[in-house]
């Protein structure tokens, strides 16, 4: 078979997912047709509950649904239950630089105790193997950084590097040649819209344990773009543009495409896991039916774990389904760690870096033949479904009233959809059962050419990103220190945010870039208070 010739220079995990994708096109053949209802849902139960229990709602619970997440008209006062944007999981006890490193306010004291295990696994250094360490050694050989908390500081979002000195390493490539310059065969590139760069893979690693080059430096340069507000106000922005530096294996190839990705806050992730299937695919409209110039599309991907195609949730283009998947898929490809989903103990390196094929895994029979054991991923992957979004701030100050109402106004809920009333979950109490406002629709939008990465993802177009969460994206400055935002952290605060947008996005940038000061202001400042 013609897809032979690639797999030896792929990874692990593209492997797996090139073997199983023609098996599963059967499954999802009525997809294609646009029958969205038929992914297979809820997959994304808390695997260390064995038996995972989704209660169905009641005829009489989903009417009551309906009513409470439905839009508000009333910009007077605040709606009920608006300073709780995580329900009973909210945390009101800590601002700050730690106010996304609080678990889940509803969360029992045993399984406190499970978070905290989980939260020195997310900060753990990895270390080279071999080492007297034997539970920590495994790193790379190629990684980005060598624990979980050095991309996402104090829980919250990365940056882009802010001098020629700064490394940047909260943010990284992804990295692929277009699905047509590979060998696939057409029926299997309909759902896995590309192939890796066939020397480096699918992520540019920019370290390497000592003896093995390095695969080279994400460089990144600005061009300011003036843009003049409705008020005469000259604002400017800046464009980036990034290539890659002392490439350690040869050139890229020439098709190669770069996604640049800045590390996502980490906050809410398991109340978005339980957001009813139903309820994200009831928004999609991929053919603009309704005609107001949004669509919304879901993303469907290949899930390692269950073995099945099903809604992407996670990552900037919704490439990830569980908050598990997309953990194991970082230990691989982020910090070099083989976990039971990517068992290979060299991590991300291709058959073309033999060096780093050669040199000792940190694979041990004390952790499942693996760097990491199932017990890590599942501690690490509930720490990350459980760190808490922090309570509103002055919800009933008049002008974040006045900055709701314009959030309103200028269509931003077509997309940073308000409400949703997660699953009951027996075994996931934290997250059961609770009225969140994470302030997104989890779907794919055309965001123009200004944002353009032009680089698909499973049915992700090179335009689309996944509508980000704006939860607690008014602590930004007070837990990581800056206000650098968007998918590779272009803007430097958040009204160059809104002026980024394009695309489906462009009537409501254009409302905000032409209202009066006032009224911008206060709805920045309705931002400030999420
Ligand atoms: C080198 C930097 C880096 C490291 C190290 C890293 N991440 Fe991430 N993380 C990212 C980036 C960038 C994304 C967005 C990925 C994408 O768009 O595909 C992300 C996304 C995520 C998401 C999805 C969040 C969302 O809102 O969709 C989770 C969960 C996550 N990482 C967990 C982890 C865990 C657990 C570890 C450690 C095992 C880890 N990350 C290590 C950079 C990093
Ligand atoms: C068509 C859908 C859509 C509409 C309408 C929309 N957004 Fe967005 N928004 C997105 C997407 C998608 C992104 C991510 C783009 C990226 O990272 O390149 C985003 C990003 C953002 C961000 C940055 C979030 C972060 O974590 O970096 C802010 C702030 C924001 N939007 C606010 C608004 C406001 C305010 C409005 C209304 C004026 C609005 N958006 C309208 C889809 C939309």
């Amino acid at each position: 078979m013609q897809m032979r010739r690639m797999l030896p220079k792929t990874d692990g995990m593209l492997r797996l997912v090139l073997a199983a994708v023609p098996a599963s096109l059967a499954l999802i053949a009525p997809l294609a047709a646009g029958a969205q209802d038929s992914i297979s849902d809820e997959l994304h139960a808390d695997p260390r509950a064995a038996a995972q229990v989704i209660v169905p709602r009641t005829v009489e619970e989903a009417a009551r649904i309906a009513k409470v997440t439905a839009p508000t008209t009333d910009f007077t006062k605040p709606e009920r239950y608006e300073t709780h944007p995580a329900g009973a999981a909210t945390q009101f006890d800590v601002l700050g630089r730690d106010a996304f490193a609080i678990p889940s306010a509803n969360m029992s004291f045993e399984r406190e105790l499970d978070f905290q295990i989980g939260n020195g696994l997310f900060k753990k250094l990895w270390a080279s193997a071999p080492s007297s360490t034997l539970a920590s050694d495994g790193l790379g050989p190629l990684y980005n950084a060598r624990s979980c908390q050095v991309c996402h500081v104090n829980d919250g979002r990365g940056h882009p590097p802010e001098s020629a000195e700064d490394d940047g390493v909260s943010m990284f490539l992804r990295l692929s040649i277009p699905d047509e310059a590979s060998d696939l065969d057409a029926e299997t590139l309909r759902y896995l819209a590309n192939a890796p760069e066939p020397t480096y893979g699918h992520q540019l690693q920019d370290k390497s344990l000592s003896g093995i080059p390095a695969e080279g430096q994400m460089r990144v340069t600005y061009t300011d773009v003036p843009v003049a507000l409705g008020d005469g106000t000259q604002v400017s922005l800046r464009a980036p543009s990034y290539e890659v530096a002392d490439l350690g294996y040869g050139p890229l190839h020439p098709d190669a495409m770069l996604s640049p990705r800045v590390a996502p806050q980490m906050i809410g992730l398991g109340l978005l896991e339980a957001i009813p299937e139903a309820d994200i695919l009831a928004l999609a409209d991929p053919d603009d039916a309704d005609g107001d110039g949004i669509s919304g599309r879901a993303n469907q991907v290949w899930d390692q774990e269950a073995q099945t195609m099903m809604l992407g949730r996670f990552g900037l283009k919704a490439g990830a389904g569980s908050v598990r998947g997309q953990s194991a898929d970082a230990f691989h490809s982020d910090i070099g760690i083989s976990t039971s989903l990517h068992p290979a103990g060299a991590g991300e390196c291709t058959a073309a870096q033999t060096a780093c094929l050669a040199a000792p895994d940190g694979n041990t029979p004390a952790q499942q033949n693996l760097e990491a054991s199932d017990p890590v991923l599942d501690l690490t992957s509930f720490y990350a479904r459980n760190l808490a979004v922090p309570a509103r701030r002055n919800v009933d100050d008049p002008k974040v009233l006045r900055g709701k109402r314009m959030f309103y106004d200028a269509g931003c809920t077509a997309c940073h959809t308000p409400k949703f009333v997660t699953h009951r979950l027996e075994n996931q109490l934290e997250q059961s059962f609770q009225l969140i406002w994470p302030y997104t629709d989890m779907l794919l939008h055309d965001m123009g050419s200004g944002l353009a990465d032009g680089r698909p993802e499973w049915q992700a177009t090179g335009n689309e990103w996944r509508t980000p969460p704006l939860w607690g994206i008014g602590m930004t400055q007070a837990v990581s220190g800056h206000t650098f935002f968007l998918h590779d952290g272009r803007a430097r605060n958040l009204l160059e945010a809104i002026l980024w947008h394009g695309g489906e996005a462009t009537a409501s940038r254009e409302t905000v870039r032409l209202m009066p000061a006032a009224d911008r202001a206060a709805l920045l400042k309705f931002l400030e208070s999420l």
